[in-house]
């Protein structure tokens, strides 16, 4: 039987322009090309993890917009279940404006629909977090429903991987009883200012881009290295790592080979355009392993 991942989450549409030259405070520049791909941290980990074979349930909500019409239809081909999906009537589905250059991408997300990710809604949808294996969270709903979610998963004894971005300080409740915390380097430079942060080293899981991954495991550091790939687009390279983690510890896969096979799964994903285009299929993440293997 497929793992069940719950995620309850952000769902955007992203808008990107590529551009040779990054423009300055108050400066206009020539772009290259123009993008729109469906996006949005939590969406980007649901198509992650549906595309590493989890079983994916989704938290969440879209405006009555075409935009909106575009996300639900592309969560539909990769198989990701939608009942706890809402269309908010009133509401325009979540943006992301990025701005792409050789080895930059700025991000503004304009949340829309993913402010009415409430506890309520959680609520409604709620048997869907406590029948999964993992549930996984991101920052781009609002933080009571991170801690009402939390307090379903924990009540049903549902362990909970929680990517901190983009950062917000956590909820101590939050911080004791997350499984694992996923930062990023800049994330977590954020979270070593909170006072509780020495008890709970041994919850993090820090993505490194091409350095890898930290984790701790045993009371002992460990780094996984990561990849030389050639990148087209980096965005979205920390969502595929969460997606795959969850779908791999859903699944029942140890720490050590779940992290390994979620670093490859990201590494692979940033070799084409757009948060969701290079995401791999299980058997491309085993098969990239088994070559690497070979070599080394
Ligand atoms: O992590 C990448 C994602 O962040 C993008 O898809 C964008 O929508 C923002 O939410």
């Amino acid at each position: 039987t497929q793992p069940n991942v719950c995620i309850v989450g952000s769902i955007n549409m992203d808008l990107t322009v590529t551009t040779d030259k990054m423009p300055m405070k108050g400066e206009t520049v020539l772009g290259n090309k123009f993008f729109t791909n469906p996006g949005g941290k939590g969406a980007n980990q649901a198509v992650a993890a549906a595309r590493m074979g989890a079983n994916v349930n989704f938290i969440g909500a879209v405006g009555a917009d075409s935009f909106g019409e575009t996300v639900l239809a592309n969560f539909t081909k990769e198989g990701i279940q939608t009942e706890g999906i809402e269309t908010i009537p009133d509401a325009s589905t979540g943006t992301a404006t990025i701005i792409l250059s050789e080895n930059d991408n700025r991000i503004i997300v304009a949340s829309g629909a993913n402010h009415h990710v409430t506890p309520e809604l959680a609520k409604k949808h709620a048997d869907l977090i406590k029948h999964s294996d993992i549930v996984l969270l991101q920052l781009e709903v609002p933080m009571e429903t991170i801690v009402f979610t939390i307090d379903v998963a924990e009540a049903n004894g549902v362990p909970v991987i929680l990517n901190p971005a983009p950062f917000e300080a956590l909820p101590k409740k939050v911080l004791k009883t997350v499984a694992y915390l996923t930062p990023n380097e800049i994330e977590l430079a954020s979270m070593k200012k909170d006072p509780l942060f020495a008890s709970i080293k041994e919850k993090l899981i820090v993505t490194r881009g091409d350095k890898g991954i930290s984790f701790v495991a045993n009371g002992g550091e460990r780094d996984i290295s990561g990849y030389n790939i050639q990148v087209a687009d980096t965005t979205g390279a920390g969502d595929t790592f969460n997606g795959a983690l969850a779908a791999e510890l859903a699944g029942g896969t140890g720490l050590h080979k779940a992290i390994s096979m979620a670093n490859a799964a990201a590494a692979l994903s940033v070799s084409k355009i757009g948060a969701q285009g290079g995401m791999p299929a299980k058997r491309d993440v085993t098969e990239f392993l088994r070559e690497r293997e070979m070599f080394e």
